[in-house]
């Protein structure tokens, strides 16, 4: 079940109906959270049918016909369609995914139901905001930092080293851990939760970065990494196929072995 962020007392309704053209060949029902919190008493749930024979196979291509076609007020964030960018987040049928990688054939038969991420606020419709996790992406100061004078070609990495990176550098921030990870829901505002972790735990390995120290001072809080209790829903959300509690895990090891 999706549980989002949503005004004091409030309750999903039962929003408008757009019926598929009587012609189509392959209709499929969306049922899409629909809340703008600057006009909204209450967000609701309105109900579109397209045809699939119309449209790519994926749900983003869907959600993109609606707004082309049917209903241009429906908002979201997309940018690549490739599973790059990780703007198209969103919780599909109870699990965070992106729309541009999820098959709609892969949906089973029903409605399929989208949702934003859940637990955070809504800005409008599918798009969460983001301020505080990019707020806490800049806290760990994602940028190589190295005191040694700057060499006049490229910092040099030996391969072996590059392949420690394996696992880290391919998260796009899509989010779909860190709204996943329960602990990160009741501490978001002082747990960092696994996708900033994984960010921190990225340059904690850099061989290129020689500030590992001053990192992991940072990191040793009660709240910015202890606060992860290996639940490992975060790992089961990745569309990246990332691992984010066994990097969680590796960085309280580098803190214990350093006290
Ligand atoms: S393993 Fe840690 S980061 Fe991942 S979901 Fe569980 S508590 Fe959250
Ligand atoms: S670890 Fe995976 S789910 Fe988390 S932000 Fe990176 S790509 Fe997205
Ligand atoms: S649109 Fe870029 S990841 Fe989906």
């Amino acid at each position: 079940m999706t549980e989002l962020r949503l005004p004091a007392n409030s309750r999903i309704e039962t929003g408008k109906t757009w019926n598929a053209p009587a012609n189509a060949a392959r209709p499929r029902e969306f049922h899409i959270y629909r809340f703008d919190p600057s006009r909204d008493a209450q967000p609701r749930m309105d109900t579109f049918t397209i045809d699939l024979d119309e449209i790519a196979p994926m749900v983003l291509d869907a959600i993109q016909k609606i707004i082309d076609e049917v209903d241009p007020s429906l908002a979201l964030r997309r940018s690549c369609r490739e599973g790059v960018c990780g703007s198209c987040a969103m919780n599909i049928n109870g699990k965070n995914r992106l729309a541009c990688l999820t098959h709609i054939d892969d949906m089973g038969d029903g409605p399929i139901r989208l949702t934003p991420l859940p637990h955070l606020e809504v800005i409008k419709d599918l798009v969460g905001n983001l301020e505080q996790l990019y707020a806490q992406y800049e806290l760990i100061e994602p940028w190589l930092k190295n005191d040694e004078p700057v060499p006049e070609r490229e910092r040099l990495q030996r391969p072996e080293d590059r392949d420690k990176l394996d696992g880290s550098y391919e998260c796009i921030l899509c989010f779909c851990c860190s709204a996943a990870c329960p602990s990160y829901w009741w501490n978001g505002d002082r747990y960092l939760g696994p996708a900033i972790l994984l960010q921190a735990h990225r340059w904690l390995i850099d061989s290129r970065d020689d500030h590992t120290g001053e990192r992991l001072d940072a990191l040793d809080d009660p709240f910015r990494l202890y606060r992860c209790h290996q639940i490992l829903n975060c790992t089961s959300a990745c569309p990246k196929g990332l691992n984010p509690a066994k990097v969680i895990t590796d960085t309280k090891r580098m803190l214990a072995r350093r006290r």
